[in-house]
């Protein structure tokens, strides 16, 4: 089929690489210069695990190209997705600017039927508006139809994902439309849900708020487990062993972070609002994520008696493991916590230094893990990357001033660090 990719961010790169694979002819398509020359290079703008391999065999086999034209994609292709960013707005409200202007393109573009997916997260009534949006600008109503096919994909995990997803979500009012989309995704071979528009639009907001809310209660928990003697992980074990719950997100730790989580359930807080329904379960979620890194900032502070002029050593910047993506990353909060209070902060990840350097230039970004402790005071695991799960403690350990071990996302266990020679704190065991 003939496909057209509008944005090339994560959702947008992953989904027209893949598609590509899967010998669709797929044209990406950026309004920004310097990456589409990347891309043109096979260079990804985004740090993400079989993207690049995906865009060089893509290129190199034709399946793929790289363009800076809505028109010319949109006349070339059957279905035009539209994965454009829908970043917060000051309020928390996902802003649609990106979106607005990416279908009035696609509106004036149109000569033929098209089928116009937005596969970026938009409120529920975003179709509609998309919708509205393109007919204003003369597209004939006959000559196209909007979908709803929200994306499920993890950063770190996104090309896996999207060939593997548990389901295939496709909202639509128009049979023919939604007939279109089960054929590109046929060679998948994965569950499909053909729904409504509203309905596939709020599927992907009540997913990802479901999820932070199932992380947020292990926190709570993990919290209760630190002043009872409980721990954590025993306890997500046994509680994730029921069926009806699974094992899955339920790992205690700083918190969410990442540009979904956040963004959503601000956004579905924001929606309700909108509508007159104070949705306070999910308000509640966002506080628990907020007070965790916080928490655990206490603990540091309050074995150290004092921030001041102590050396913090960072393991970790990313968000999560395997991506470069800092957006509402916990060390933000961690470096911006400790610098307040007059510590210093040592910091190395594997590969996202270099966004947080232009935010926080007075940090020490170190290139290999083992100069990140020295002279330092306390070590703090941030992001679990495996690297650090079979580190040498006792060497990392060597420079150090005193060996304290703060272990933000239960990556090593008390024993392991005692033997090394360390004080041991995590979440959610005392
Ligand atoms: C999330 C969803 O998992 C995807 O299904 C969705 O497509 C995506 O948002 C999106 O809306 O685009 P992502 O943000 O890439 O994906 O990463 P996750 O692996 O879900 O992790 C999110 C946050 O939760 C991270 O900060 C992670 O550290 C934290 N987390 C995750 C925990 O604290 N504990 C867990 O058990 C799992």
């Amino acid at each position: 089929m003939k496909v057209a990719v509008i944005g090339t961010g994560y959702v947008g790169l992953v989904t027209g690489v893949v598609l590509a694979e899967l010998g669709n002819d797929v044209v990406c398509v950026d309004n920004d210069p310097e990456k589409i020359d990347k891309l043109r290079n096979g260079i990804p703008p985004i740090y993400e695990p079989g993207v690049e391999e995906m865009l060089k065999s893509g290129l190199r086999d034709g399946f793929l190209s790289i363009s800076d034209s809505i028109r010319e994609a949109t006349r070339a292709s059957e279905i035009v997705f539209i994965a454009v960013g829908t970043p917060p707005g000051d309020d928390g409200t996902p802003d649609l600017t990106a979106v607005r202007a990416v279908a009035a393109e696609i509106g004036k573009a149109i000569d033929k039927y098209t089928v116009v997916v937005n596969k970026s997260t938009v409120p529920v009534g975003s179709g509609e508006l998309v919708e509205t949006i393109i007919a204003e600008q003369g597209a004939d109503r006959s000559s196209f139809d909007v979908v709803s096919n929200p994306e499920f994909l993890r950063e770190g995990s996104a090309i896996y994902d999207t060939l593997n997803p548990d389901r295939i979500v496709i909202g639509a009012k128009s049979r023919d439309a939604a007939v279109k989309l089960v054929e590109l995704y046929a060679p998948i071979e994965k569950p499909m849900i053909i729904t409504d528009l509203e309905s596939a639009e709020m599927i992907k907001y009540a997913s990802n708020s479901l999820l932070a809310t199932k992380i947020s209660f292990i926190n709570a928990i993990s919290r209760l487990c630190e002043l009872t003697g409980a721990n954590v992980a025993d306890v997500a074990k046994g509680v994730g062993a029921d069926n009806r719950i699974g094992p899955q997100f339920l790992g205690a730790g700083l918190g969410w972070g990442g540009s979904c989580f956040p963004k959503d359930v601000q956004g579905l807080i924001k929606i309700s609002e909108r509508y007159g329904y104070d949705f306070r379960l999910l308000r509640e979620a966002w506080n628990i994520n907020s007070d965790q890194t916080q928490h655990f900032l206490r603990r540091i502070e309050s074995r150290l008696g004092s921030l001041a002029d102590k050396n913090i050593a960072l393991l970790g910047l990313a968000f999560k493991p395997n991506t470069d993506d800092i957006r509402f990353a916990k060390s933000l909060e961690i470096i911006e916590y400790i610098l307040e209070r007059g510590g210093n902060v040592a910091a190395y990840d594997p590969v996202a230094a270099e966004h947080v350097k232009d935010l926080y230039p007075s940090v020490t970004y170190v290139d290999s893990v083992y100069e990140v402790s020295d002279q330092a005071d306390a070590l703090v695991l941030v992001t679990e990357w495996n690297e650090f799960k079979q580190i040498d403690l006792d060497r990392l350990g060597g420079p150090m001033r005193q060996r304290l071990l703060f272990d933000g996302r239960r990556v090593y266990s008390k024993q392991l660090a005692e033997r090394a020679g360390f004080e041991y704190f995590t979440v959610g065991s005392s």
